[in-house]
């Protein structure tokens, strides 16, 4: 078989992406292209993502970002094997914006195309970039969703555990929020802790031994609060230590339910898995990476961790996930729906 050669789409928050990636029959992997377009500038005035304005920014600049991924790439829409959208789950009008695109392609250059789900490329995202094999344990820890899964094929994810109340991304953000630091707030904290005593607070670990490989953050997010209430006004020292205290806690919750989740995994396959693989955007916390690779190590597995732009939202991701599915033979009608809500 010839490479796959998939444009996919990404639009379902607050980044613009498209890219060109090729897949061989092997699995080999190529990205031709992949521009990302951050809308960072356009929502932090208002401290978060706007859904309405998102949209609109979206249908503002699509066009220009898949014209320069395929310049990018040197190729024309016939040249194509299929064109890969994300469609869902999401921010429901870049959602539309995002697989209407992909769908009027599709029509006009007569291709196949692949309605990928958000979360499944995440987690097939480890595949892309060091061809990591079946099956593995995921931690997917991003803004919207933290997650463990077994990803077993494509199409084969088994959920091992998950948050019970806020994403680990979304604590990131509220702390920061509470602590007045600009949007968005993880890269903000992360620095933040860089300065401060992370032995200053004792936060909360919740979940901490438990056999379940599930997550809950919001008991130490209203810790982290109650205690800058109690201090307010703080100083720039207080801000720092709050954030090392608070990341601190986070991690070694992280490392904790990890090894809840690897024993999890073999419990439900009967072996180990190739890999630990980490995605999402938290996954570009240096902090967390390194405690990762470390407990990686100890369970005796690879460690894989996309490089900071792949794990973060990105069109490569899209048209990977796109890939992987043609591969399989696998691909939708041109009457496929947007979803809002979409659990892999
Ligand atoms: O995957 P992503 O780009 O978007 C989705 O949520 O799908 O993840 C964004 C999340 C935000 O909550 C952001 O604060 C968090 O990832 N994040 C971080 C860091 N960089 C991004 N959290 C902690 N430390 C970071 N360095
Ligand atoms: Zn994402």
């Amino acid at each position: 078989m010839a490479d796959l050669l998939v444009l996919g789409i990404e639009t379902t928050c607050d980044e613009t992406s498209a890219a060109v990636v090729a897949r061989s029959s092997s699995g080999a992997s190529d990205i031709r292209s992949n521009v990302i377009r951050s809308q960072i500038a356009i929502h932090s005035p208002y401290g978060g993502v706007v859904p309405e304005i998102a949209a609109r920014a979206h249908v503002e600049i699509l066009d220009h970002v898949i014209a320069e991924a395929m310049r990018q790439a040197n190729l024309s829409f016939s040249e194509l094997s299929g064109i890969a959208a994300a469609a869902g789950p999401g921010l429901i009008g870049g959602v539309i914006v995002g697989l209407t695109t992909a769908k009027a392609i599709a029509l006009a250059a007569r291709k196949p195309l692949v309605a990928v789900n958000h979360l499944e490329a995440h987690a097939l995202t480890a595949r892309l970039t060091d061809g990591v094999a079946f099956p593995y344990l995921l931690l997917l820890v991003s803004g919207g969703h933290t997650q463990l899964l077994a990803v077993e094929d494509v199409g084969r994810y088994t959920r091992l555990g998950t948050t019970l109340d806020d994403a680990v991304g979304e604590a990131f953000d509220k702390v920061a929020k509470m602590l007045s630091l600009p949007y968005p707030g993880g890269p903000q904290v992360e620095a933040q802790a860089a300065q401060g005593h992370a032995d200053r607070f004792a936060f909360p670990r919740p979940m901490l031994g438990r056999r379940e490989p599930d997550f809950s953050l919001s008991g130490l997010k209203t810790a982290v609060r109650l205690e800058a209430e109690k201090l307010a006004p703080l100083t720039d020292e207080d801000v720092a230590d709050l954030c090392a205290s608070f990341q601190a806690a986070v991690v070694e919750v992280i490392v904790d339910r990890v090894k809840a989740g690897a024993r999890a995994f073999r419990d439900r396959l009967g072996r180990g898995p190739t890999a630990l693989v980490v995605a999402g955007g938290v996954a570009a916390n240096g902090a967390i990476r390194a405690a990762l690779a470390r407990q990686a190590a100890e369970l005796n597995t690879r460690f894989a961790l996309p490089a900071p732009d792949l794990c973060t939202d990105n069109g490569a991701m899209i048209a990977w996930a796109g890939a992987e599915r043609l591969s399989r033979g696998l691909h939708d009608s041109l009457e496929v729906s947007p979803r809002a809500r979409w659990p892999l």
